[in-house]
């Protein structure tokens, strides 16, 4: 008989429903909730009301790409936390209630982990996975880690943000120009017309593998203001060129900190995971580490990136197989650690 584990992803503004089979993905559905776009970030109660509307109809077409009835699932997985206390909620009660429904065992899933596992969703019997132990650089909107990653279960934060996450400078500093939000898409785009070299901004001096970005944020405020003081058309005239140059600071942090990860613990395999690894330049540059190292990269497809349930039911495959079942009782976590 088949594993089929169907997964729940609902921690912040996408709603996502995959299957897998035996450890083969079979769908991956995500609903994308466009209506925070209008206020430059996500409110949390509109997310929670988009997630109880997307659910029936994502988890039902993520059932139907996979050829798969209710009746054939073997478990139910779901992220359990860290995000969204609303939004999480939906997803838990759902997963609760299926699992209820069906009499079948539940999986609650650590997102961060799921984030750092994306890199073993197969999508064919053949697809490579790493080996342990591998460095994965976890970069999203809430997170910015190094992780030493020794089995699927055993993950070592190296070194992490102490103040405000990679995707937050991008969000944030795309917010200043009049982005659209998220900005990091946008300044990844316009970038490929920028000047890299055209402004410097400010990059932390931190001991250890930790990282910062609050300092770059208030250097790339200070530069758009001083410049807008000079010219009112200080933004438009210099779009591409901010937005380069701000990618190519951000790139030079977090790969800084890597290069000497890598060094310190020897490592022969990195992997990066997040949103934020959806940047064409962070992947190009990653991959361009690994080569000067001499070490393999494993870059994932960019769907795979962003939140989706895709790695969801790959974390929770692995802990349905040693059993590791969560229970009812269990309440989401708005905060938790890897
Ligand atoms: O992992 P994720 O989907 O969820 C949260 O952490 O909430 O990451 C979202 C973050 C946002 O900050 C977004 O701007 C960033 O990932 N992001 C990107 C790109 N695509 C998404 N940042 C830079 N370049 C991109 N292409």
């Amino acid at each position: 008989m088949s594993v089929n584990i169907l997964a729940i992803e609902s921690s912040c503004d996408d709603t996502s429903c995959a299957v897998i089979s035996d450890g083969i993905l079979k769908s991956n559905v995500i609903a994308s909730q466009k209506v925070h776009e209008a206020y430059g970030g996500v409110v949390p109660e509109l997310a929670s009301r988009a997630h109880q509307q997307n659910i029936v109809p994502v988890v039902s077409e993520a059932l139907r790409q996979a050829g798969l009835s209710r009746e054939e699932l073997t478990a139910i997985a779901y992220t359990r936390g860290p995000g969204l206390l609303g939004s999480l909620l939906v997803g838990t009660s759902f997963a609760k209630g299926m699992a209820i429904g069906l009499d079948i065992p539940l999986v609650d899933v650590n997102h961060l982990h799921a984030h750092v596992l994306s890199q073993f969703i197969r999508e064919n019997e053949d697809d490579p996975v790493p080996t342990f132990p591998f460095i994965c650089l976890l970069i999203s909107g809430g997170n910015s880690q190094i992780v030493l990653v020794k089995s699927e279960n055993e993950m070592e934060i190296l070194g992490q943000t102490i103040d405000d996450a990679a995707g937050e400078a991008f969000d944030k500093c795309a917010k200043v120009m009049g982005l659209p939000y998220p900005g990091g898409p946008h300044i990844d785009r316009l970038s490929k017309e920028g000047d890299a070299e055209k402004f410097k901004f400010s990059k932390p001096h931190i001991q250890g593998l930790d990282y910062s970005f609050s300092g770059l944020k208030t250097s790339f405020l200070y530069t758009v203001r001083d410049g807008l003081k000079e010219n009112p058309n200080f933004i438009e005239e210099n779009l591409a060129d901010l937005c380069a140059s701000l990618q190519k600071t951000i790139i030079d942090i977090l790969l800084n900190k890597l290069k000497k990860a890598i060094r310190q613990t020897k490592v022969r395999e990195v992997a990066i995971g997040g949103g934020v690894s959806a940047n064409s330049g962070v992947r190009e540059a990653v991959e361009e580490l690994c080569r000067n190292e001499g070490i393999k990269a494993w870059i994932p497809k960019r769907s795979f990136t962003t939140d989706n349930a895709a790695m969801v039911a790959t974390a929770g495959y692995f802990k349905y197989l040693k059993k590791e079942f969560g229970s009812l009782d269990q309440p989401p976590y708005a905060r938790v650690t890897l």
